[in-house]
C-alpha cells in the first residue's frame, strides 16, 4: 500500500479551545513492566470557544484507559467514546466539573522517547510538541494552561530522585520498599512544559541570588559516577542567569532550578518549567572527553533553555504554527549571549555557516517553510534549521533596525503585555514596534514567505560627481512551499522584504570613509543601517574622492545570498582590511567560492589535476592571512575560521546547475593540498608557535589558540610524508585534552593509513566507558573521506560500540555520514542512497523522529545528475511504500517526490 503526504494542517484553521483545564493533579505510579497514570482534571467551557455546546475531545496516545470519573461518578459505557487517539465524553457536563482519568502506559516499551519512557538509570519525559498525550488524556496544545501537581512512586533503591516541576512539597516511604513524592508547580503552563525524573542520579548542588535577592537552588543531576563532568554546565546555568539579569532584566522565577542529563534524547534539550531535561551531550564535559566545541555548545544550550524560562514558558506560543515565537526569539538570545561570553566575530561566523549548511538547503528543497509556516502534516518535523536559525535572524534584523535599545523597549512590553499568557509571532512583532515606532507591516513578510532571499547589489562610481551608487535588487522566486499552498488552492501573497543592509566603504589604503548620503548635510559615520524595502533600489553615497570598495552585509545583517561582482583583487582588500569580521572572512570564503568553482569546472573537463585553475597569488593571500593571527591585536579564532575552505555541503548549494560531488570534493581537496604544500614552512612554524603550554581550560583565547594549530595539523596532514604522520601520531599520543586529541584522530581517519585501525582500536579501548567519546569515535569514521568509509560504516552498524535506539549513535553514525559526507552519501553507485532507505525504514519503527530527520537528507537529490536522480528516486519510492509509514517519515518523503 502507498502512503501518501499525510493529512495538512493549517494555521488559518485555527480555533480557540472548547473548553479549558485550571488545575491538573497527576499521579504516576512507576511498576515493573507499566506504570498507572491517574489524572484530575478541573476542567470548565471556554468563554472565548467558538462553539459554546463543543464537547469534550481529549486526545491520548497508546494509553490504556482503564476508568474515568465525572466529578467522582465513574462514567459507564455510552458516557463516553474512544475513537483512534481521541476520547469523547458524551455524558451532560456541568459549567465546570473534575474529569478524573486512570490509564496504563508502556514507558520500558516507549522507543519514540516521547512522553514518559525509560532510560538506562530511570525514567523521563519529553513532552515537547505532543507528548504528554502519551502519558494521560488531555487538552494537549499549548493554549490550554493550567497548575500541575504530579505525585510520583517508584521503588526506592533502583529510582532514589523523583522529580518534577517547581517545589517539592511532600515525599514519604511506601511498603514494598517504594517511596513517594510530590511536586507543585506554582506558574500555570502548557503540557509541553510538564517534565518528571524518577531515576538513580547524582547531583551537584549551588546557589545562584537574583538580583532581588532570591536565593535559587541550582542542581545538574548526572548518571552516577559523573559529577566530575558537570562543572562547565553549571558554570554556563549561573552565567545565564546574570546575563539575563543585566541585559534584559529578567530574573529567574522559582526556587528550584533542575537540569537532568539522559543519554538517550531526540533533541538537544528541553526547557521544561523548572526541571530542563537534556541530552547528555550538553552537559557531561571534562578536559579529556570534550573538546572546546563541545563545552561552547554547552554554554549555548543551558543558555538557551535557560533564556526559554522567559521567552517560551512565562510567554509560551497560542499554537505550533508559532513555534519560532519562542525558538527563533531564544535562539537570538543565546546567540547574543555566545557573542558576549566568546569572540563576537568568530561567534558569528560560526552561525554564519550553520545557516549556510543546514538552512540554506532546507529554505531551496522539497521542505521550504517560512519561519512561521501555514501548513504542516507533522509538528515534530518544524523544529527546522528555519524555524530556529532563520528565526533568529529575524528577530536579529528588528534588533538591527530598530537598535539595541528600542530592542530591550519592545521586550519589556512584551511582557508587561503577554505575560502569562500563549500568544503569536503578530503579537511580539506589535510590540517591537510599538516600542520603537518603526513600521513592520512590511517586515511581517518575513513571517510569512520561504525562501533565501537573493539581493543582487551592483556599484558605479562616478568620478566626476565623486559619488559612488549601490543598486540593489531583491530577488525571491517561490519556493517548493509556495507552490504546494498554491496548487492547494491556499496561494501566499509574495512581495519585497524590508530588511537592513549594513555597510561601510573601504579606500584604496582600506580605510573607512566617512559616508552622507544623498540628502543629508553632513557624513554620519563610517558604517550605515540602511533599510532596503523595494524591489530595485538605489543608495547614493556623497563625496567620495576615488571608487571604493564596498563592505556590504556587514555583520551577516540579513539572511540573503549577496550577489556583488567583486574582483579578486576586492577580496584580498577586504580580507586584509575590512573593520568586519564577517566581511574580512566572508571575502576569503568568496574568493575559495571563485576558484572552486572553476576548479570544479576543471575536473568536470577533466584537467583538475593541473591545477591550473589556482591563481597563483593565491597562497600569498592565505600566508599573510596565517601570519596576521601573530601580528598584535591578531585573532588566532578568526585565522582558522579563515583558513577553513566553505565545506562540501555549502559548495553543493553553491552550484547552479548540476550538482558534481566528485568534482567538488576532488577540487576542494586538491585546493587543501596545493596550500599545504605551498605553506609547509609557515604552517609548521605556526603549529609549533601555538603550542598551549598552560593547564587546559577551554576559554575563548586558548580556544582559539588551539583551533588554529589544528587547522595548522589538518593542512599538513594532507602533505601525507613521513614528517606530517609523525606530527599527527605524536599529538594523538601526547595530547591532554580531546580537542587536540580529536584532531589528530579526525587526520588519521582521512586516511587508509597502516596506523588508522591501530589508533581507532587504542582510543575505542581507552573510552568504551564514556558514551559521548565513543559517539565521536563514530563519526570521525562516518565523515572520513577515506574510500572505504561506505563499507566501515556499515559494517559498524553491528559493531558493540553502535546502538540503532540511542538517538546520539545513530546521529553520529548515520545521519552523519547522509548530512556531511558528500562524497561517499552521494556515490555513484547508489550504496549511499541505498543504506539511508535501509537505516531510515529500520528507525522509522523504532523512533519516527529520528526517521524523519535521517529521511531530509534525501532533500537535495534533485540537483544531483539524472543517474543519481534515478538511483534516489527508487529509494524514496521504497521508503515510500512501506506500510504504516510514520506521519514523520512520510510526511519528508512524499514533499520530496511531490
Ligand atoms: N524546545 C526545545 C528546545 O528548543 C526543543 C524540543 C524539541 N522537541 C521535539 N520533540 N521536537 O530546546
Ligand atoms: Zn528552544
Amino acid at each position: 500500500m502507498r502512503t501518501d503526504t499525510p493529512q495538512a494542517i493549517y494555521l488559518k484553521d485555527y480555533t480557540p479551545p472548547a473548553f479549558l483545564i485550571e488545575t491538573v493533579d497527576l499521579d504516576v505510579a512507576i511498576e515493573t513492566g507499566h506504570a498507572t497514570v491517574t489524572a484530575a482534571l478541573a476542567c470548565h467551557r471556554n468563554p472565548a470557544a467558538a462553539d459554546p455546546s463543543a464537547a469534550l475531545v481529549l486526545t491520548g496516545e497508546e494509553l490504556k484507559l482503564e476508568t474515568i470519573r465525572l466529578d467522582g461518578r465513574l462514567l459507564g459505557q455510552g458516557e463516553y467514546a474512544l475513537c483512534d487517539d481521541r476520547l469523547l465524553i458524551h455524558a451532560e457536563l456541568p459549567e465546570s466539573f473534575t474529569l478524573t482519568t486512570v490509564s496504563t502506559i508502556n514507558p520500558d516499551g516507549n522507543t519514540q522517547l516521547s512522553g514518559l519512557y525509560r532510560s538506562k538509570d530511570g525514567y523521563f519525559t519529553q513532552c515537547e510538541a505532543e507528548g504528554f498525550r502519551r502519558i494521560t488524556w488531555f487538552l494537549d496544545r499549548p493554549d490550554v494552561m493550567a497548575k500541575y501537581t504530579v505525585t510520583i512512586h517508584a521503588d526506592k533503591a533502583q529510582f532514589p530522585v523523583l522529580l518534577g516541576n517547581g517545589n517539592p512539597v511532600g515525599a514519604g516511604d511506601e511498603e514494598g520498599g517504594r517511596h513517594w513524592a510530590k511536586w507543585e508547580d506554582p506558574f500555570r503552563k502548557p503540557s509541553y512544559l510538564f517534565a518528571m525524573v524518577a531515576a538513580k542520579l547524582d547531583m551537584l548542588e549551588d546557589w545562584f541570588v537574583t538580583k532581588s535577592g532570591r536565593k535559587v537552588r541550582c542542581a545538574v543531576y548526572v548518571e552516577p559516577g559523573k559529577l566530575d563532568q558537570c562543572g562547565h554546565a553549571m558554570a554556563a546555568l549561573k552565567k545565564s542567569m546574570k546575563w539575563d539579569e543585566d541585559v534584559f532584566g529578567l530574573e529567574m522565577d522559582l526556587d528550584h532550578y533542575m537540569i537532568v542529563a539522559v543519554g538517550d534524547f531526540n533533541m538537544g534539550a528541553m526547557e521544561n518549567k523548572g526541571l530542563n531535561i537534556f541530552n547528555t551531550k550538553y552537559v557531561l564535559a571534562r578536559p579529556d572527553t570534550a573538546t572546546d566545541i563541545d563545552f561552547q555548545n554547552i554554554d549555548r544550550v543551558v543558555a538557551h533553555e535557560y533564556f526559554h524560562n522567559w521567552t517560551g514558558n512565562r510567554v509560551t506560543c497560542r499554537d505550533w504554527f508559532q513555534l519560532s515565537l519562542k525558538e527563533g526569539l531564544t535562539v537570538f538570545r543565546d546567540q547574543q549571549f555566545g557573542m558576549d561570553m566568546h569572540s563576537a566575530g568568530v561567534t558569528r561566523i560560526q552561525e554564519v555557516r550553520t545557516l549556510r549548511t543546514a538552512q540554506f538547503p532546507e529554505d531551496a528543497g522539497p521542505m521550504a517553510h517560512p519561519i512561521r509556516p501555514a501548513s504542516y502534516a507533522e509538528i515534530n518535523n518544524f523544529y527546522s534549521a528555519t524555524v530556529y536559525e532563520k528565526g533568529a535572524e529575524v528577530i536579529r534584523m528588528i534588533h538591527t533596525l530598530i537598535g539595541k535599545d528600542a530592542f530591550r523597549k519592545g521586550m519589556d512590553l512584551y511582557f508587561a503585555r503577554h505575560d502569562g499568557q500563549a500568544v503569536t509571532c503578530e503579537d511580539f512583532v506589535a510590540a517591537m514596534q510599538d516600542a520603537s515606532g518603526l513600521d513592520l507591516t512590511q517586515f511581517k513578510r518575513w513571517y510569512n514567505q520561504a525562501g533565501t532571499p537573493k539581493l543582487v547589489v551592483r556599484g558605479a562610481y562616478d568620478a566626476a560627481t565623486k559619488r559612488f551608487t549601490l543598486d540593489v535588487e531583491q530577488l525571491y522566486p517561490a519556493t517548493a512551499y509556495e507552490k504546494r499552498l498554491e496548487a492547494e488552492g491556499k496561494p501566499v501573497a509574495r512581495g519585497a522584504y524590508h530588511l537592513p543592509l549594513v555597510l561601510g566603504l573601504l579606500d584604496a589604503d582600506g580605510r573607512e570613509l566617512p559616508l552622507r548620503l544623498a540628502g543629508e548635510t553632513s557624513a554620519a559615520g563610517t558604517q550605515r543601517v540602511l533599510s532596503v524595502t523595494e524591489d530595485r533600489q538605489s543608495f547614493v553615497f556623497e563625496d567620495i574622492a576615488a571608487a571604493p570598495v564596498p563592505s556590504l552585509l556587514r555583520g551577516f545583517s540579513a539572511p540573503v545570498v549577496l550577489d556583488y561582482p567583486y574582483t579578486a583583487a576586492e577580496l584580498t582588500h577586504l580580507m586584509a582590511h575590512d573593520s568586519d569580521a564577517f566581511c574580512r572572512w566572508e571575502a576569503g570564503q568568496r574568493l575559495a567560492t571563485d576558484i572552486l568553482t572553476a576548479g570544479i569546472a576543471a575536473y568536470q573537463a577533466g584537467d583538475g589535476d593541473s591545477l591550473a585553475w589556482i591563481p597563483t597569488t593565491y597562497a600569498d593571500a592565505i600566508r599573510a592571512l596565517l601570519g596576521s593571527a601573530f601580528a598584535p591585536g591578531g585573532d588566532p579564532a578568526l585565522v582558522a575560521e579563515a583558513l577553513a575552505l566553505p565545506s562540501e555541503v555549502v559548495l553543493i548549494e553553491a552550484t547552479d546547475g548540476t550538482v558534481d560531488p566528485d568534482a567538488i570534493h576532488a577540487a576542494r581537496l586538491a585546493l587543501r593540498r596545493h596550500l599545504a604544500r605551498e605553506l609547509k614552512g609557515p604552517l609548521a612554524a605556526a603549529y609549533h608557535e601555538l603550542k598551549v603550554d598552560a593547564p587546559y581550560s577551554p576559554e575563548a583565547q586558548q580556544a582559539g589558540a588551539r583551533a588554529l594549530r589544528n587547522a595548522c595539523l589538518g593542512y599538513l596532514a594532507e602533505i601525507d610524508d613521513a614528517e606530517s604522520r609523525a606530527l599527527v601520531m605524536t599529538q594523538f599520543d601526547t595530547a591532554d585534552n580531546m580537542t587536540d586529541t580529536m584532531a589528530a584522530l579526525a587526520a588519521i581517519a582521512q586516511f587508509e593509513l597502516a596506523e588508522r585501525d591501530d589508533a581507532l582500536a587504542r582510543f575505542l579501548d581507552k573510552w568504551k566507558d564514556e558514551a559521548l567519546v565513543v559517539d565521536k569515535w563514530l563519526m570521525v569514521q562516518s565523515t572520513a573521506r577515506a574510500a572505504d568509509t561506505g563499507q566501515r560504516v556499515r559494517a559498524l552498524l553491528q559493531h558493540p560500540a553502535f546502538d540503532i535506539k540511542n538517538p546520539n549513535k545513530v546521529y553520529a553514525l548515520i545521519r552523519a555520514f547522509c548530512a556531511a559526507n558528500p562524497k561517499h552519501f552521494h556515490a555513484a553507485d547508489g550504496s549511499g542512497y541505498a543504506f539511508a532507505a535501509d537505516a531510515i525504514l529500520q528507525l522509522d519503527a523504532m523512533n519516527p523522529q529520528v526517521a524523519s530527520r535521517i529521511a531530509r537528507a534525501f532533500d537535495r537529490w534533485r540537483k544531483f545528475d539524472t543517474h543519481r536522480q534515478s538511483l534516489a528516486r527508487v529509494q524514496l519510492a521504497r521508503i515510500q511504500s512501506q506500510n504504516g509509514l510514520s506521519r514523520d517519515v512520510a510526511e519528508v518523503v512524499g514533499k520530496a517526490l511531490d
